[in-house]
């Protein structure tokens, strides 16, 4: 699990047993071009909903469907060889009942060829979490700030400040008694990210948590500088991809413009070999 190339194919039993170890690499993929670069970097790779935002425009990830995740979970599958997959079960599609959450894992897992599934929420999903994990669905479980309750929270803020500290504590063992292979947890303080990863018998993956979690996540447009609408704090990028694509479409824009694109090189003759006839006088 230390390689910094993978080659094996990464199971759950095997993500729970680097907990304390080198810590795991984990990011995003919607599409194959991305699941196929990120893929023997990773050992773990979340279709995340996410995905709403930042590749549909979407306000925030509650208006994303079972169908956008299927969808984007089988475009990914297509991509990776060696990474463990999680798809993200969309808001609305697990917390009425473990019944309704185990239908919907199953669909995601038939459907995209996934190993695993993520959901947001701590103790009040636990039950879900036993259901789910008792009937052989591999679950990552995710805690502090949980997009999806974005409404109830009021915003994007810090969660687990002060004396709510114990509520994400509780949150996180709540979710490891209950089976969960791994947690995510997001945005809460340095120190109590250290806490509870030191608490907990299932790997913490980080993303705004901190260094000492036993692994760390993030949105890969976001690393890339593919997604300009906001940076969160917790982000660093290590590319801006979105500045070099535009500079490239406006160079584009401007030669086909100038009559300087197509060029020679790119156009075609009457006949197969032959060469196009310059035009004379
Ligand atoms: O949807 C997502 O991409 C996520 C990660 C940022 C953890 O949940």
């Amino acid at each position: 699990m230390s390689a910094s190339v993978q080659t094996s194919v990464i199971t759950p039993p095997q993500v729970l047993a680097a907990k304390g170890r080198t810590p795991l690499v984990c990011l995003t993929a919607y599409t194959t071009p991305t699941a196929k670069l990120v893929d023997r970097h990773c050992e773990m790779v979340l279709v995340g909903d996410s995905v709403g935002m930042v590749l549909h425009g979407l306000p925030d990830t509650l208006g994303v469907s079972l169908d956008m995740m299927s969808m984007h979970g089988k475009a990914v599958r297509r991509g990776l060889e060696h990474a463990l997959m999680v798809v993200d079960m969309p808001f609305g599609s697990y917390e009425e009942s473990p019944q309704q959450a185990f239908r919907n894992a199953a669909r995601l897992i038939t459907e995209t060829g996934c190993e695993a599934v993520k959901l947001e929420g701590g103790e009040a999903m636990a039950e879900t979490i036993r259901f789910l994990t008792r009937r052989g669905i591999p679950v990552m479980a995710h805690v502090g700030l949980t997009p999806q309750a974005v409404n109830a929270f009021g915003g994007y803020g810090v969660q687990g400040r002060g004396a709510d500290s114990e509520r994400i504590r509780g949150d996180a063992i709540a979710v490891t008694e209950a089976g969960a292979f791994s947690v995510v947890l997001e945005k809460i303080p340095d120190p109590l990210a250290r806490r509870i990863t030191a608490d907990i018998a299932i790997p913490t993956i980080g993303i705004g948590a901190s260094a000492a979690c036993d692994g760390q996540i993030l949105v890969t447009d976001d690393l890339l500088g593919q997604f300009g609408d906001f940076l969160p704090k917790f982000v660093r990028r290590y590319a801006d991809l979105g500045a070099q694509a535009e500079a490239a479409i406006a160079a584009y824009a401007k030669d086909v413009r100038a009559r300087q694109f197509p060029g020679p090189e790119h156009v075609f003759g009457d006949t197969p070999a032959g060469k196009p006839k310059r035009e004379i006088g």
